[in-house]
């Protein structure tokens, strides 16, 4: 009885989803939204399948300014509050775990010395499986390495290696991470770091 409850609010979702995430120019099968997603696409915004949307009690923010490319990959998993801006280029891979209020620009939108004048933006890349967890935030000319891990309040200003959890601001490296021996990452999981287990950098 609960199964097929839980069966009925995927479905539910699913078809919220559709309606919801109509401005995206491709949204794969079993994607599903639960609560709210803002969305302005100028340029091309892919979702991959089972990408879940968590946009409750606050929506998700989704932006392909004019010629841009955002992309994000099966299996992915956003939380509420997310936002994340393109304004050349944002691609996360599949099976991340995008978590509450982060934030992914690849653009800062104002200049220094005139913050009236915009900036040129850099291409940000987030490998799969990677965690970025709460409230982190990922700037303009970022690659992030497969399997990593982000903690919670960081801001990643440099390149992160895969596998490796980072932290603080800016973030820097605090532990390297073993990938799962060879195993593709299971569909559907929260936290990707559970994947992985973790041996201190120094052992
Ligand atoms: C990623 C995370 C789970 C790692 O936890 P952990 O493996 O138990 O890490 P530890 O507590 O052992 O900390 C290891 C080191 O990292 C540091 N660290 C931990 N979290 C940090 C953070 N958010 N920012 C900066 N440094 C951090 C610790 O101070 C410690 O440093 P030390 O070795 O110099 O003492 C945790 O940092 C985190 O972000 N938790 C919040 C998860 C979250 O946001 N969930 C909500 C939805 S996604």
């Amino acid at each position: 009885m609960s199964r097929m409850r839980g069966d009925l609010a995927k479905a539910r979702q699913a078809l919220w989803a559709r309606i919801r995430l109509w401005r995206c120019t491709e949204v794969g099968a079993l994607t599903r939204l639960n609560g709210g997603v803002i969305v302005r696409n100028e340029g091309t915004l892919r979702l991959g399948r089972k990408v879940k949307l968590h946009g409750r009690p606050v929506a998700i923010e989704l932006v392909a300014l004019p010629g841009a490319e955002l992309t994000i990959g099966d299996g992915t998993s956003i939380n509420r509050g997310a936002s994340i801006c393109a304004q050349s280029s944002v691609r996360i891979g599949r099976n991340c775990g995008i978590g509450n209020d982060c934030l992914i620009f690849d653009t800062d939108f104002h200049g220094i010395g005139d913050h009236f004048q915009a900036r040129d933006a850099a291409p940000v890349t987030i490998g799969n499986d990677v965690w970025l967890a709460a409230r982190s935030m990922v700037l303009k000319g970022v690659t992030i390495g497969d399997g990593a891990v982000v903690c919670a309040g960081s801001v990643v200003a440099t390149n992160v290696p895969a596998y490796a959890m980072v932290g603080g601001v800016p973030a820097r490296i605090i532990r390297r991470l073993t990938p799962p021996d060879g195993a593709a990452a299971p569909a559907d999981h929260a936290s990707p770091a559970r994947a992985a287990s973790v041996e201190a950098a120094t052992s």
